[in-house]
């Protein structure tokens, strides 16, 4: 059932393009309008809407990080993302136009369920975007709109991260289609090319031999550290995540900004930093900023591992290992750089000799508080 892979992880990383074009399908039509009928919440309540929560948990809350940007960007609608253990416990503001978005690959989170509980007795509306159907949070939602990663059975999620990234485009984008939003044709590209998006993450699993090569040569490190900027930043934050559930490895993620401000203190002599480069094109002020973090941290001895843009030539001097990605709209790079980092932790936790489907201490879905 592994399908002539070792890990069910492996299978589910390969998994990625099919299960990002299932979750597209018949939602795009050709003319790039979104069809989400099937969510089934009534289009006042999207219109009426004034702002947005998101709540999830772990790697969904990851995705929600991300589309906080694309929401807020595409719409204009206020939007906050919540880890869903925190936030009944501070008596949240939410009333009939907010809208809650919960997401859960397994529909059976008891943080997020709690969390959504909440919302809807405050007079919340609760989207769910869930993997699983007939699940726990879909059933107490008021609507669904389901991923098609397909069963998604390695404790580390990474199939139905990238579905649910995927959901959250489509929401966001659908917002604006019922509100009337005026889009400029950034938009409308972006819709085209998310449509197409599978390919691209194809194109990067094709091109992970080095990845895997550098993380084997890894195995004996304690510590690495990611940075990234805007959408960046909560892939960093998700690469984090993977290497401390599969590697056991200290990893933290942050903000390239906040370097400064802090976390370059961590920095010494060829300590590893993963740093996820945001496309030159578009808000190249924050690429040009990152590229400055880059040579301050390599400066300072660290082991620069860089994940960019196909093209961006202004990294190279300065990383000892450049990871290219293929092209994207700046919204939707978290769907080609994250997977980079799936294979790294994925390797990694091999060549330390963990149990990669079933890490230590960890559950597929957890249940409890
Ligand atoms: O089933 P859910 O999406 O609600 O699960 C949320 C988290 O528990 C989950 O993403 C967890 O962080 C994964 N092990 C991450 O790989």
């Amino acid at each position: 059932e592994k399908g002539g892979y070792d890990y069910f992880m492996l299978k589910e990383i390969a998994e990625q393009p099919k299960a990002v074009a299932d979750t597209l399908l018949g939602r795009i039509d050709a003319a790039g309008t979104l069809s989400l009928d099937e969510v089934r919440i009534p289009a006042s309540v999207l219109r009426e809407a004034d702002k947005i929560v998101i709540v999830a948990c772990g790697t969904a809350y990851h995705a929600g990080m991300i589309a906080k940007y694309a929401i807020e960007h595409w719409t204009r609608i206020p939007c906050e993302t919540e880890l869903a253990s925190e936030f009944r416990y501070r008596d949240p503001i939410l009333d009939q136009r907010t809208l809650v978005i919960a997401i859960s690959q397994s529909g059976e989170t008891m943080d997020t369920l709690m969390a959504l509980r909440h919302a809807r007795e405050q007079g919340a509306k609760v989207l769910a975007i869930c993997n699983t159907n007939g699940s726990t949070i879909p059933r107490e939602s008021d609507a669904v709109l389901y991923t098609h990663a397909g069963p998604e059975v390695a404790v580390a999620s990474t199939k139905a991260f990238l579905t649910q990234l995927v959901a959250c485009y489509l929401v966001a984008l659908y917002l604006g289609q019922v509100r009337g939003t005026k889009w400029g044709d950034e938009v409308v590209s972006v819709i085209r090319e998310l449509s197409q998006i599978a390919g691209q993450v194809e194109e990067v699993l094709e091109t992970m031999e080095p990845v895997r090569e550098l993380a084997r040569s890894l195995a004996d490190k304690n510590t690495v550290l990611f940075l990234g900027r805007h959408v960046g930043y909560p892939v960093a934050l998700e690469g984090a995540l993977k290497l401390k559930e599969l590697a056991y490895m200290h990893a933290e993620g942050f903000a390239a900004g906040e370097l400064k401000h802090g976390p370059i203190a961590l920095i010494e002599e060829d300590l590893p930093v993963v740093v996820v480069v945001p496309s030159p094109r578009g808000r190249s002020v924050l690429h040009d900023k990152i590229v400055s973090n880059i040579q301050e941290i390599r400066a300072r001895g660290a082991r620069t591992i860089v994940i960019a843009e196909r093209g961006d030539e202004a990294v190279r001097p300065y990383a000892d290992h450049l990871v290219e990605i293929p092209r994207t709209p700046v919204l939707l790079q978290p769907l080609v750089a994250t997977v980079p980092l799936q294979v790294f932790a994925c390797e990694l936790a091999t060549a330390r000799g963990n149990e990669v489907d079933q890490p230590r201490n960890l559950a597929k879905s957890v249940t409890v508080e």
